[in-house]
């Protein structure tokens, strides 16, 4: 059947309001009834003994790989190997014996991240793929697939394929942490709790328009945009940028925050405002000073925060988006939704092609 856009102007406005939909029935599908934890595939090897981890994917799927590096690395202890599929194989990284390699992707068709696979695959690594479409080149090409059930993703720009990445990679590591002895089980179960609350808050986020309006309305005014995170948060600060690149082609740049003073500021004055995403839990007191040096520069500070932040960042942001209240571990989810968000109400007020922006294809399929 034909799928139409339900009434919402464009299938980006759609598929944002899919958010909750696709994170909950790809975090359902992963979990078991009886123990209401997660219950993954069946992999060739031993979770417990795997030596490291190599993570490839293209655009908005590298950056939920990079979300799920500090995932692994930090809760499961597990050594990680990251980079865009155009780049790694041609680097030729020393390949472990018996390791681990995941690809993301939601198409399962694009060419550079089939590239890396079968290279991988040439080096004796496991293969594991997140995929959108699993009856893709890529889903029967791997060793083991885990499904995101975001369903079908019309608009160029990703959105909810992207949160659902984020709840598989979620489910991977506290799995991983498990399996490792990294986390307990309390440790465990409390995270996947936390997890299973996202669908419920990004309903939340997704009601929070007006606010996400009013900070689209400076960022469409300007030519360059920065956005800042940290920790976790970064990879959310590339996507950011990147959504406003493909839908509003306004360029946007993001930088881990603490990086500001080695380069980048000296770019800043009114005409480029800063986008802050800062949870108040994620290296907080730091992001508040890297704002402020950014403000004594004439920036406009815009932030994307909880209630906690934003009793702090008072005086320093001209803009807040606020966000519910979450476990540090899934801010990556909540402030994805709103940084797509804000891409979206700024490409509204440019009036462009939202669903089919200049030069872009859903799916690519060249090198
Ligand atoms: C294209 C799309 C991006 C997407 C990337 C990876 O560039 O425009 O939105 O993130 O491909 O696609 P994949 O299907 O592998 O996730």
């Amino acid at each position: 059947a034909q799928i139409g856009k339900d009434g919402y102007r464009h299938f980006m406005e759609k598929e944002l309001h899919e958010h909750p939909a696709a994170i909950g029935q790809t975090l359902a599908n992963l979990t078991d009834q009886a123990t209401q934890s997660f219950k993954l595939p069946a992999l060739p090897l031993d979770l417990a003994t795997l030596p490291r981890i190599t993570i490839s994917a293209c655009g908005s799927a590298y950056y939920a790989g990079l979300v799920g590096r500090y995932w692994l690395e930090s809760l499961a202890r597990l050594p990680v190997d990251i980079d865009v599929a155009s780049e790694l194989r041609y680097r030729q990284p020393h390949q472990p014996d018996r390791g681990l390699a995941l690809l993301i992707s939601q198409s399962g068709e694009t060419a550079d991240t089939l590239g890396v696979l079968r290279y991988l695959k040439d080096h004796d690594q496991a293969i594991l793929s997140i995929l959108n479409v699993d009856h893709s080149t890529m889903g029967r090409d791997s060793d083991a697939v885990i499904p995101t059930l975001a369903g079908p993703e019309i608009s160029v720009a990703s959105t909810k394929a992207f949160t659902a990445q984020l709840a598989v990679l979620g489910a991977l590591a506290i799995t991983v942490a498990q399996a490792r002895g990294a986390i307990d089980a309390k440790r465990a179960a409390e995270l996947t709790k936390a997890l299973q609350a996202v669908p419920h808050k990004a309903v939340e986020i997704l009601g929070g328009e007006a606010g996400v309006q009013a900070m689209a309305k400076v960022v469409a005014e300007a030519r360059d945009v920065l956005f800042l995170g940290r920790g976790v948060c970064m990879p959310i600060a590339q996507e950011g940028a990147l959504k406003l690149k493909e839908i509003t082609y306004i360029h946007a740049e993001a930088y881990p925050a603490g990086e500001l003073k080695h380069g980048p500021i000296s770019l800043i004055d009114k005409t480029v405002p800063v986008v802050a995403i800062a949870p108040s839990t994620i290296l907080f007191d730091k992001v508040i000073s890297n704002l402020q040096e950014a403000k004594a520069r004439g920036g406009r500070i815009l932030a994307f925060t909880d209630k906690a932040g934003a009793a702090q960042l008072k005086g320093v942001a001209e803009h807040m988006v606020v966000l519910p209240d979450s476990d540090p571990f899934t801010a990556p989810l909540l402030y994805a939704i709103a940084v797509q968000m804000l891409a979206y109400e700024v490409a509204l007020l440019k009036g462009t092609d939202v669903d089919q922006p200049r030069n872009l294809a859903k799916s690519v399929t060249v090198e």
